[in-house]
Formats: C-alpha cells, structure tokens, sequence
C-alpha cells in the first residue's frame, strides 16, 4: 500500500530544473550521448533531457534485477542494450535510485568497456545508507531515507510508474 508522499511532483519538477542547469553548463565542449535505465528513469530522462539547453543523442538501456520484491536480487540482468557508438563519447548515464549501487556499478561498467571519453552518472535519487559498492554520482537530485519508494518512474511489481509524485510503499501482508 502507499503509505506517505516523499517527494511531491512539484518538488520532483524543482529538482530536475536544477539538475537540468547543472548539466547544461557541464556539457560544454562534450560530446553528449544520454543514456536512459529502462524503465524507471523514463519519466526522469524524458523531463531532465527536455530542459538541457542543447541538442543531445539520447539511448536506452534496460537491465533488471528487481521482480515482486523490495529487494534488490543483486544479480543484473542485460534486457536490451544502447544502439548508438558511444566510443569517444561524453556519456550521461541517467538512473532513477541508487540503493545497495549494484546495478550502477554494472551499467557502468558495461558501458566503459565500450571505450567512452567519459562517463558521469545522474540519479534522481539516492540511498545512500544502503551502499554495498561505491559508486561516484555526478549529479544527485535528492537523497532518501532507507524506504521504498514508487512513483515518477519508480515501481513495485511494475505498478505505480505513471503517479506524478514519489510515496513511500510497503508490501500488504500477503505481497511481502
Ligand atoms: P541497486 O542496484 O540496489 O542500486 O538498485 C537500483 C535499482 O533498483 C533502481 O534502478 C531501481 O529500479 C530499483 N530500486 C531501488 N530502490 C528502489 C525503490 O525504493 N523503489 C523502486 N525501485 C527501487
């Protein structure tokens, strides 16, 4: 069941046009390909990349290791792969939640096997008293407290993607 609103979608829109002013200043002199995590930075990408004040190459990646569960299995899964060439490339990996950083530090790592010029990670948000392995963000809109969250992209069971603010969920008893 939802439980609490977090993070209201106008405090999400404040955020994003922050980071969106950040990034903007950041991408001069790159070479910019920006790569969405499938499916739960959707709404998040899509909101961020609109208000960069140029042109970008945007991809999608999709990798999962979440099922009917608030925890993270831990083992990463590649579901479908960038299509462009990002050798020599500024990328942009843009990610819903870091939680345990397991997820990232896959991503990441598959992508920089690719040979980019670099690549800097954008999370909405963070959990940062969850970390297992460490992994640099260069962009952080909000940090959390250790709960599970849905809403503006995020999901539990692949429900709740599409509502406008992030609320803190738990399981009812016979989903947990
Ligand atoms: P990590 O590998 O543990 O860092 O988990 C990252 C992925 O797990 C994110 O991309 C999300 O898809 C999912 N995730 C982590 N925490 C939450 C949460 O609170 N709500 C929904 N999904 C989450």
């Amino acid at each position: 069941m939802l439980k609490t609103k977090v993070v209201t979608s106008k405090r999400v829109s404040e955020v994003v046009s922050t980071l969106a002013a950040e990034i903007s200043a950041d991408l001069e002199g790159r070479d910019p390909v920006f790569v969405c995590i499938l499916k739960g930075a959707i709404y998040f990408f899509a909101a961020l990349t609109q208000q960069l004040t140029r042109s970008v190459v945007v991809d999608f990646i999709q990798v999962s290791s979440y099922g009917a569960t608030t925890e993270s299995s831990g083992t990463v899964t590649l579901v479908k792969d960038i299509t462009v060439d990002i050798a020599g490339k500024d990328v942009y990996l843009v990610e819903d939640i870091v939680d345990t950083g397991l997820t990232l530090a896959d991503v990441v790592a598959l992508l920089r096997a690719r040979h980019p010029r670099s690549v800097q990670v954008v999370s909405l948000l963070s959990k940062p008293s969850r970390r297992k392995v460490e992994v640099p963000l260069d962009f952080v809109g909000l940090e959390i407290e250790d709960r599970f969250v849905v809403g503006f992209g995020l999901d539990f069971d692949e429900q709740f993607r599409n509502l406008p603010d992030i609320w803190e969920y738990a399981p009812d008893r016979e989903e947990a």
